[in-house]
């Protein structure tokens, strides 16, 4: 006996209605590993309307059921066809004039023809990147819902496709306190599929992920395989590296295979980043990439490079563009690699606070600078609520699935400015295990907070850290700058400690004397204390400055900062460098 009401009617009276799809949720261990493997993109004009009040779900737009089971027309509120189109991938915020502080579901719509290339061949729909959930309807029928705003998702759509097939994406940007990040984050929020959406077709049995690297402690004469076979559970793959004269054929098992191979590869660094063209095959699949192999490690409080004490010259940047938003492409990042090595004579960038685009870590193999990945597990996160941990441990698990090969990410970081509470230690040390368990060659960090009452570094995840992450703005937020020297004095960390953030607000342009807040010469002289400390402090292994570029955040509002966080060396147009720069430069010239 149904306990809804004779005049129950679903269109109009149903309120849990996403709780359906949550049975469609993909997670990292259906994402395919792309890289190397021929895709076709499904990039272009997308149509597209705005849906605050959810419709597509609510209603079963998706069904797109035009007729009753009399078959009798039914009077629908949509014609996905008849909206007008967008761009993928981009944000809507940067799109559309109407849409710029639009924080709700946009839906997307568009047809693709499918012809089957090979018999018995698989097919799979992936997304690089849809702020912040994705539900992914094909032909009709709910696929999949993926949350998480800066990683990528695969479905497999095997049989499911015809000549011609109808996809429909609800994107909901919302700000959830139950999300990662929550509500209260200071970068803007952009909403939508900005990141690229791919075809992919595989054989039957096809590789779906591997790993390869050096053996750390091996003495550089090692390197380690280990990939995953969908399909048949039992074969022989193909390790190829020409260069190093490696023709490795390694067996699979449950569809799971590894090796170490004796191997004296030229060693990858900021200084030479050496790439190897390397190709991994089975019967009828194979998956090409560039690798470059080095080892990463701590000792002691010591951060080594290939065994050479590094000290970590950096820079934080966000994924922010004037007119892309949280979009961006191949020539900004060059131009950010570039202007960080050769302008700043830095070789480390933070990657603030997500993951940024898989083409980031591909480009600073390239280009060779070290980089430090991180997802959004920042200020307040919802530590005691068991989904949002699964979806910070998602999250992070897919961008080390998407990464794991970069020789240039070294760090992992699990998160930013959190307050030292069990909850969160809690939280975060999970993260720190389960990060370690999927790939134990590089280094776990966060930032931190200063122990300001204790007035020392002195944060209770530090003991699961590698290296320790301080963000301090003494002469900024606390205009008492003689606090820094008190509580580097008070400090004895046992691990290495970058400081991953300092910095102050200055307006491009805008001059005056150094006393003055938001002049470019106040900005100038705080770098000018800060490097002095930070250079003669014997534990601090590194620096990361608060930032390179100023960034679109909707919690600036002074008539300096214009709905633009101004602690940028360089402004907004990703050009005009402010004098900070030259002292930040200088200094690491001198390291
Ligand atoms: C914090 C935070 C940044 C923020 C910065 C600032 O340290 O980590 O995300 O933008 O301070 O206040 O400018």
């Amino acid at each position: 006996m149904s306990n809804k009401p004779g005049n129950f009617n679903p269109e109009i009276h149903v309120t849990d209605y996403r709780k359906e799809f949550e049975a469609k949720r993909v997670t990292r261990d259906c994402l395919i590993s792309i890289d190397g493997r021929k895709t076709e993109s499904l990039n272009g004009k997308w149509h597209f309307y705005a849906d605050p009040i959810e419709y597509l779900l609510r209603r079963g737009w998706y069904k797109e059921s035009r007729y009753d089971d009399q078959g009798r027309e039914k009077p629908c509120d949509y014609d996905f066809e008849a909206m007008e189109e967008i761009k993928v991938p981009a944000t809507w915020n940067t799109e559309r004039p109407e849409l710029f502080l639009y924080e709700n579901m946009g839906v997307y719509f568009r047809t693709f023809r499918y012809k089957q290339h090979e018999e018995g061949e698989r097919v799979f729909l992936h997304f690089e990147g849809v702020a912040y959930r994705a539900y992914v309807f094909l032909n009709g029928e709910c696929i999949a819902m993926h949350d998480g705003a800066s990683t990528p998702f695969s479905v497999e759509v095997t049989g499911k496709l015809n000549d011609v097939n109808r996809i429909l994406v609800g994107v909901d940007a919302k700000r959830q306190d139950d999300r990662v990040p929550m509500t209260n984050t200071d970068w803007f929020n952009y909403g939508g599929i900005y990141r690229d959406v791919y075809f992919v077709r595989t054989p039957g049995t096809f590789l779906k992920d591997w790993f390869l690297r050096l053996v750390p402690g091996s003495g550089y004469s090692e390197i380690a395989l280990d990939f995953s076979v969908d399909g048949s559970k039992s074969g022989e793959a193909l390790l190829t590296i020409e260069e190093l004269g490696i023709k490795e054929k390694v067996r699979y098992e449950d569809g799971i295979g590894s090796a170490v191979i004796k191997a004296k590869p030229v060693l990858w660094s900021p200084e030479n980043p050496k790439l190897y063209d390397v190709s991994l095959s089975i019967d009828g699949d194979e998956l090409l990439d560039k690798i470059g192999f080095r080892e990463f490690k701590v000792d002691g409080n010591r951060i080594l490079l290939n065994g050479n004490e590094v000290f970590m010259k950096g820079i934080c940047v966000h994924e922010d563009d004037v007119y892309l938003g949280k979009s961006t492409n191949e020539c900004i990042i060059r131009e950010t690699i570039r202007t960080v090595k050769e302008d700043l004579h830095g070789v480390f960038l933070r990657l603030a606070h997500y993951p940024h685009t898989r083409l980031f870590s591909k480009i600073a193999d390239e280009m060779g600078v070290m980089l430090w990945e991180e997802i959004p597990v920042y200020w307040s996160i919802a530590f005691g609520n068991e989904k949002t941990y699964k979806d910070a441990e998602n999250q992070i698990g897919e961008l080390i699935k998407r990464d794991k090969n970069r020789a240039s990410v070294v760090i992992w970081s699990v998160g930013n400015e959190n307050p030292d509470t069990d909850d969160r230690f809690a939280f975060m040390s999970n993260l720190a295990s389960y990060v370690r368990s999927v790939d134990p060659t590089r280094a776990v960090s966060a930032a931190c907070l200063v122990d300001e009452v204790g007035e020392k570094i002195d944060d209770r995840l530090a003991d699961k850290l590698d290296i320790i992450g301080v963000n301090e703005y003494y002469g900024w937020y606390n205009p008492d700058f003689s606090k820094l020297g008190r509580v580097l004095k008070n400090s004895n960390p046992s691990k290495p400690v970058i400081i991953t953030e300092v910095g102050a607000g200055a307006r491009a342009g805008n001059h005056g004397p150094s006393d003055m807040l938001w002049t470019e010469e106040f900005q100038e002289a705080l770098y000018m204390k800060q490097v002095k400390e930070i250079g003669a402090c014997p534990f601090i292994k590194g620096v990361s400055p608060w930032i390179l570029y100023d960034f679109r955040a909707q919690r600036r509002f002074n008539h300096y900062q214009e709905g633009f966080n101004r602690k940028g060396l360089i402004d907004a147009d990703k050009k005009t460098k402010k004098l900070a720069f030259k002292v930040l430069s200088d200094f690491y010239k001198t390291k």
